[in-house]
């Protein structure tokens, strides 16, 4: 195994060892030592996935090292406690696959009963869902849903970006709501803050550009993520600090109020109220990176919670109309600190149909021009009101061309089809199979913002169902024309649909379960 790796790698796996304790041969069993030496012929997938285990066991041994010497006390505090649960270990990760406002949350709700962690890796309080548990009624911004199962510790990644009043607000209703996040809920140290005033920044931005807004959420997000890249951004580890804290405040505020005339900080009011909360905010402030790696190694089940959406991502998604963070598979990886061998299922969320909330174009979509069009059918039925901003969605029809670029760029390994229902009475669906461009079929999405509000969208036609399906419990429960429609996602996909939503409640959802046949 070891003479696969390139001279780098062997080298890198060399001083691992020499690290670690371990010498290469200790890293071999006598099998796998007599077997390199008479060159058996395993096949390359064996070998890679060999050599992925014998990576995993360097880093849990040096893991374990540096464990040891770490100073950080709270880190140690916070050691993962091996996994009881019976399921899979590994990290899974709910993605959302269109613009956002999928229902990745009751698939995350569902889920989360099961992993031992859960945790948000990019965004911030842009994000929001709703769950409905017992008739209690629980909104999220930050916080993951997994809150809600008291086995499950939540992490907000370092890829997050957090407005604390928001936050600790989100914390103190849920504990009125009588949930005991106490132990249980752990920020990364290298998150960065959202301000008030990057929130009021926000609300100028768009004001200044007047008919061309993003239509953002006003939550701060862009002007936080703009602090981090310009590197005069504040993170959550640096309150422990205060006087570095107050120094990096005063800098970036008096920088900000330059920047934006008009624009008032009471500096000395904030270092007051973050001086105030620091010791809290600190109770809760860990080295996520080592807790998560940590979690992995010892076995437990980690879930990543996505926010925002594939086509609202800032490298992917219908630039500029989009948030300021990477909401794609991405993320997982430079959010929560793991690397890319670590992760298991990507589950896209995709709705039955499309929306979207702010401006950018929308190829599919059907302006509700009256009570019989499809555009307010799909708008009532659905419900379709932003959490976060009671906005109300644009809605369309289902965009293939823009789902598989999601696809592509996620690597789904099932999909979550969310809102089956909201069809239900429609004569008619169509489904947006292709696009063109002066007349010419386009292999992918354009970039250019231009071409693609020019592109039209060719429709292929399905015939509708009446009947109830909130009851259908299995795939085969579903009216056939259902049925036909669902497997002509999953056929334009190439990813099986595992999941189908049917209902607003947590059980009218279908579960075909792993490895559903793709015919
Ligand atoms: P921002 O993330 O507030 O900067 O907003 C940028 C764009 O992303 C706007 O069009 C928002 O409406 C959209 N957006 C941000 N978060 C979400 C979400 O969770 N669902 C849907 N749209 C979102």
């Amino acid at each position: 195994m070891f003479r696969l790796l390139s001279k780098q790698s062997q080298a890198a796996v060399v001083a691992a060892s020499a690290a670690s304790g371990f010498t290469i041969s200790s890293l071999m069993t006598s099998k796998e030592e007599s077997a390199v030496a008479s060159c058996e012929n395993p096949t390359v997938v064996d070998q890679l996935k060999e050599i992925a285990d014998r990576v995993n066991s360097i880093e849990k041994t040096l893991g374990t090292v540096q464990d040891s010497k770490n100073s950080i006390k709270k880190a140690e505090a916070y050691v993962a406690p091996s996994s009881n649960s019976k399921a899979k270990s590994g990290i899974d990760v709910v993605l959302g696959g269109q613009w956002g406002d999928e229902g990745k949350g009751k698939l995350v709700d569902i889920l989360s009963q099961e992993y031992d962690v859960c945790a948000r890796v990019a965004g911030g309080s842009n994000a929001g869902h709703t769950i409905v548990v017992d008739g209690k009624k629980y909104k999220f911004h930050l916080l993951p849903s997994g809150v809600l199962n008291p086995d499950a510790t939540c992490v907000i990644g370092n890829g997050v970006v957090i407005h604390l009043p928001s936050f600790l607000n989100e914390l103190d209703n849920l504990a009125n709501m009588g949930v005991d996040y106490k132990g249980r809920v752990l920020m990364s140290d290298r998150a960065h803050m959202v301000f008030d005033f990057h929130q009021e920044v926000d609300g100028m931005a768009e004001s200044k550009l007047g008919r061309n807004k993003i239509g953002t959420t006003k939550k701060g997000i862009g002007p936080a993520y703009a602090s981090k890249i310009s590197r005069n951004g504040i993170r959550i580890g640096d309150l422990q600090n205060f006087e570095y804290f107050e120094e990096r405040f005063r800098s970036l505020a008096e920088a900000t109020m330059m920047a934006y005339p008009g624009l008032e900080i009471d500096i000395e009011e904030q270092l007051a109220f973050y001086k105030s909360i620091a010791e809290r905010v600190g109770d809760m402030t860990v080295d996520t990176i080592q807790y998560t790696n940590e979690a992995y190694h010892n076995g437990q089940k980690i879930l990543v919670e996505g926010a925002n959406a594939t086509m609202l991502d800032i490298d992917f998604g219908t630039y500029p109309y989009v948030t300021s963070s990477n909401p794609s598979i991405g993320s997982v990886l430079t959010g929560l600190g793991v690397s890319p061998n670590k992760v298991s299922g990507i589950y896209g969320t995709v709705k039955a149909y499309c929306t979207r909330v702010g401006e950018g174009p929308f190829p599919t979509e059907q302006i509700p021009d009256g009570p019989d069009s499809i555009g307010h059918h799909l708008g009532t039925v659905g419900a379709e009101f932003g959490t976060t901003t009671g906005r109300q969605r644009r809605c369309g029809w289902l965009d293939i061309p823009q789902m598989q670029y999601s696809v592509l760029i996620n690597g789904f390994t099932a999909v979550n089809l969310t809102k089956l229902d909201v069809l239900t009475g429609l004569d008619k669906i169509k489904i947006g199979v292709a696009y063109k461009y002066n007349g010419k079929y386009l292999k992918s999405m354009p970039a250019c913002l231009k071409s693609y509000s020019a592109a039209e969208v060719e429709y292929e036609i399905m015939e509708g169902w009446t009947e109830d399906i909130s009851k259908c419990k299995k795939f085969e429960d579903l009216p056939p024309a259902a049925q036909k429609y669902v497997l002509r996602v999953q056929e334009l996909l190439g990813v099986p649909v595992r999941w189908i939503g049917v209902g607003a409640g947590r059980d009218e959802q279908i579960d075909r379960g792993e490895g559903w046949d793709l015919k």
